[in-house]
């Protein structure tokens, strides 16, 4: 394709500033040249931030997995779409060829219909990385059903939510999951959630840890014996561009989750272009995303980027520290891995440990990393490339968000020289700009400000499922005519582009975005708790923890306070899942309140990262008093 594979920085600003010039001619000769239409466009782009509305190839007719899938068959049916390496290094890694994808989505697309699922139905998918997980989100893409994958390690109440805002019919599940050396009851979640979910009528099992499971008569059904009699082929809805595709919930600062709708053909055109140019991807490359597919990374960069440039890609059951901290390095041995993409706190993760892990290993397959989730800091981004690469791997720093649907920002290798904590330039068709408060453009190099993107893009998001209105107020109504990401930037004097972080209530924590809402309100469930507000603080390895400030009812004040702590990290355990439980947790009288009632987490924060220097005029506060009172009792941040 004329426009992939930019050789250097020269040829980037060329294409950028042909992409900027004109982006429908840009995105209508990447559409063109590399993919199947049933139906040409009418029209490239229609949009009008103002509503937000954004429509791109209009008119067109297409099925995503046909690009993904049947497109290859003349020329790869035997190629390897998908290699799967299983939790356990001694079991068999499988490879799944083009031809044999094709036949496992068909047999189990024909499943869905025979179970009542067709076109714009939506289907929540509750898996492991286990091959079922890509093959049930192209079986959905297939006949037209809007997925929406939920992370297997959220729990029972975050999947309830989750499947009530979209009325799923159907819960695509398995018996159980492996995670290092540990078992998860999968089942039992599922069942527990959907005590509270009237909309699902099917629920599909695969067999992965062979366990005993309750399985309702009349709802659940074993998925095996249902392929094994199902027909091998299924012909592929026809499906109109602005289709929904998939429905991926994010956290928002405040309220419930967001469920971002990205919809069928700009998707799969961005996605597909951005992973062969960010990753300079080549025929015969393997490829491997550490991501799981329950985030948007998997979505775009495990199954449909790489299936619709026909590429081989690698789905990974385990973790980075099982058996020990060299599985990683042991995968890209095993399968000459070319690209490599992970999360920075998994680098700082594998970077605390021996050496040793990473040299015993043959890395010399590797040609490109990459990284994304989180701002990488220095030392990550220089043990990375020194250990890792060998600083003959470049390293492209790829922002982006599930809003976005593809990647961003990014170097190219190769042609845009890296820059160590910077994520460098804006892909082509991206245009970015930095916002002061007041809502006016900075302009000029060697600035900062909030980071939004002035001009639609294919991959964007087209809504949040059954709330326009929070789409607007989220994402446009900040600034005119813009979309707001939620992160601060800074601009360097040549240009290049570094996230500073959130500026919202949102907290990264290990890559996964934590809403500070939502575990307030699962914290304040708790009997004894009257009251609670969370800020982030520096972590050695996960980027964020999460600090608590906890206000405790009189009738939990005589109580034991580290029992209390756990009763609180076990709440929010079940509300939300793990990942969200808090490394600090302080109990204090009261929290720091503007005269209109609002928590100042401003001063929260400074107090958590103990610059207590700065913390700005506090006079005009409600309750100046309780500022010294939660200073005096600051918890050292020792976690480990
Ligand atoms: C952050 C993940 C710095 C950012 C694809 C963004 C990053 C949020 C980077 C989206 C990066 C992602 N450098 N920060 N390279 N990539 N982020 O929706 O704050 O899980 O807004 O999408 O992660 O996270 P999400």
């Amino acid at each position: 394709m004329s426009n992939y594979h930019i050789k250097n920085l020269e040829e980037y600003y060329q294409v950028y500033r042909k992409s900027v010039r004109n982006p429908e001619l840009f995105w209508e000769e990447v559409a063109e040249e590399h993919f199947v239409w049933k139906k040409r466009w009418d029209r490239v782009l229609d949009y009008d931030f103002s509503k937000p509305e954004v429509k791109w190839f209009e008119g067109a007719q297409l099925n995503i997995t046909e690009n993904c899938i049947d497109r290859h068959l003349p020329s790869k049916a035997d190629k390897t779409a998908i290699i799967f390496e299983p939790n356990n290094p001694d079991e068999p890694a499988l490879h799944i060829s083009y031809s044999e994808l094709h036949e496992r989505v068909c047999k189990f697309a024909n499943v869905l219909k025979s179970k009542g699922i067709g076109k714009g139905d939506r289907v929540c998918i509750y898996l492991p990385m286990i091959p079922e997980l890509a093959v049930a989100l192209l079986a959905c893409a297939r006949i037209g059903a809007v997925h929406s994958v939920v992370f297997a390690g959220f729990s029972a109440t975050a999947l309830a939510t989750r499947i009530n805002d979209c009325e799923a019919k159907m819960v695509i599940t398995a018996d159980g999951s492996f995670r290092g050396n540990k078992t998860i009851d999968l089942k039992g979640i599922v069942d527990e959630a959907l005590t509270t979910c009237g909309s699902v009528t099917t629920v599909l099992v695969a067999k992965r840890i062979d366990t005993e499971i309750l399985m309702e008569e009349g709802r659940d059904a074993w998925l095996a014996p249902l392929l094994e009699t199902a027909e091998s082929d299924c012909p592929a809805e026809i499906m109109e561009a602005e289709d929904p595709l998939f429905i991926l919930y994010t956290s928002g600062s405040t309220g419930s989750p967001k469920g971002m709708l990205h919809t069928t053909a700009g998707y799969m055109v961005y996605t597909a272009y951005t992973f062969k140019n960010v990753f300079n991807y080549k025929d015969g490359d393997i490829y491997w995303c550490t991501a799981d597919i329950g985030w948007i990374t998997g979505h775009s960069y495990i199954v449909y980027g790489p299936l619709a440039n026909g590429a081989t890609t690698v789905m990974f059951e385990g973790v980075p520290s099982y058996p020990d901290y060299g599985r990683f390095w042991e995968v890209v041995q095993k399968h000459k891995i070319t690209q490599f993409y992970t999360a920075p706190t998994a680098i700082r993760a594998l970077a605390k440990e021996n050496l040793e892990f990473v040299n015993s290993y043959d890395l010399s397959s590797l040609k490109v990393l990459g990284t994304v989730g989180e701002p990488i800091n220095e030392e990550a981004w220089h043990w990375y490339n020194d250990n890792v690469g060998k600083k003959k791997a470049p390293i492209v720093d790829t922002w982006w968000q599930t809003e976005t649907g593809g990647m961003m920002i990014s170097p190219i290798p190769f042609a845009t020289p890296t820059k160590p904590t910077y994520a460098t330039l804006p892909l082509p068709g991206v245009q970015l700009a930095l916002m002061d408060e007041q809502g006016n453009e900075v302009v000029g190099n060697q600035v900062d400000g909030r980071l939004c993107v002035k001009f639609p893009w294919p991959s964007m998001a087209r809504t949040i499922w059954g709330n326009h209105q929070r789409y607007k107020d989220t994402y446009f109504s900040a600034f005119d005519n813009a979309y707001f990401t939620g992160d601060g930037a800074l601009r360097d004097e040549v240009g290049y582009y570094r996230i500073t972080g959130r500026v919202d209530d949102v907290i990264i924590v290990s890559g996964h975005n934590l809403g500070t809402a939502p575990i307030e309100d699962a914290i304040n469930e708790h009997p004894a708790v009257a009251e609670s507000a969370i800020v982030g603080v520096p972590h050695d390895i996960k980027g964020n923890a999460l600090y608590g400030y906890v206000i405790l009812k009189e009738t939990g004040e005589g109580r034991n306070h580290d029992n209390l702590r756990k009763e609180i990290n076990q709440i929010i355990t079940e509300h939300i899942g793990p990942i969200a439980k808090l490394d600090i947790i302080q109990f204090t009288p009261g929290l720091p309140k503007t005269r209109s009632g609002k928590i100042m987490r401003r001063i929260l924060r400074k107090i958590a990262h103990n610059e207590l220097d700065n913390l700005g005029d506090i006079s005009t506060l409600l309750n100046p008093d309780i500022v010294e009172a939660i200073i005096r009792e600051r918890m050292t941040p020792s976690v480990p």
